[in-house]
Order: C-alpha cells, then structure tokens, then sequence
C-alpha cells in the first residue's frame, strides 16, 4: 500500500516534472494511488502525495456517486477555465482541514490516458474541483494557499499538528 504524504512533507512542495512515457509501471502506480485514495474515503490524488514527482493525478469524475470510477490522467493541462464556485474542500495530505475554496465551475482538460492516447473532455462542477486541486499539487500547491491570512491562521494549530505527525513519519522511515 502506498503511503500518503502529510503537509509539511517538502515533496509536497516540489514541481512534478512531466511523464515521458505511459509504461506499465506508471499504470501499476496509478492502480495504487486509486487503492489508497479509496481507502482514505479520498476523490482525487496525486502522484507527489504519494512520494512521485511525475504529473500523474487520479480523479473520481461524481464524488457522490460511489459506482464513479476514477480516472487517471497523466500530464493534465486546463486549457480554458469557465465560472467559478465556492465549496468546502479537504485534502488525504492535510487530514480533517476543511475550508472553502473558490475555483473555476467548468475546465476543459487536456490528458493522457493509461495508454499513452491524447485526450480532452469538459469536466463540470466537483470533478472539475478534483482535477484542479490535484494539478495544483503537481505544482507544488495546496488547497490552503488559495486561503486569506485569517483563514489560515484559523487553522495554524491542526497544520502545526499535522506538520509535527509529518516529521515524525519522516524520522521513522529513517
Ligand atoms: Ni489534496
């Protein structure tokens, strides 16, 4: 099973670089960050939360629905962003941080699929919120970044917390 990074992981802070090659290797990990994203109840991962700095990220396309299976994109790019929303948004990396987000409603996406095939599609509402959050972590960026000051201040002492369990791991994994 693959481990999910917590915040204050400093690989949550590096720039994926792009995939050159869609190998079996690259699907066997894409098939284990799906296990590890459901385990976590999670609807999106990315490659660097797991430990890679490739631009590889999973997303479940109707988070509401639990038959939603998530599909795996590698090199994502957000050609055209449209609208925007606010919803309450957590990350596998930051356990039990919860706070509001405003992001584009509707994205059109340009990917490779698990064959190493160009694709583009619309994604709408929460799956175009999981595709954005999760190539936001390619870039080293976190949902909390998008927060006010205040905001983040509010949630100083859970960071602090998570950032100490972080350290922690990191010292026992040697
Ligand atoms: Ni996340």
């Amino acid at each position: 099973m693959l481990t999910i990074r917590l915040y204050g992981d400093p690989i949550l802070r590096r720039k994926a670089a792009p995939i050159g090659a869609v190998t079996d290797e690259l699907r066997s990990l894409a098939d284990g960050m799906i296990e590890a994203m459901q385990v976590e109840d999670g609807v999106g991962l990315s490659a660097p939360q797991v430990g890679v700095l490739g631009r590889l990220i999973v997303a479940t396309p109707d988070p509401e629905d639990l038959d939603s299976e998530p599909v795996p994109l590698v090199n994502p790019v957000v050609e055209r962003a449209q609208g925007e929303w606010t919803e309450e948004e957590g990350c596998l990396s930051l356990p039990d941080v919860y706070a509001e987000v405003t992001r584009p409603e509707t994205v059109d996406v340009r990917a490779l699929d698990m064959d190493g095939k160009d694709m583009s599609f619309a994604a709408n509402g929460w799956f175009a919120r999981v595709i954005l959050h999760e190539i936001d972590h390619l870039n080293g960026v976190l949902f909390i970044d998008h927060l006010s000051s205040a905001e983040r201040g509010r949630l100083r002492g859970q960071l602090e917390r998570i950032t100490r369990r972080a350290r922690e791991t990191m010292e026992g994994q040697g």
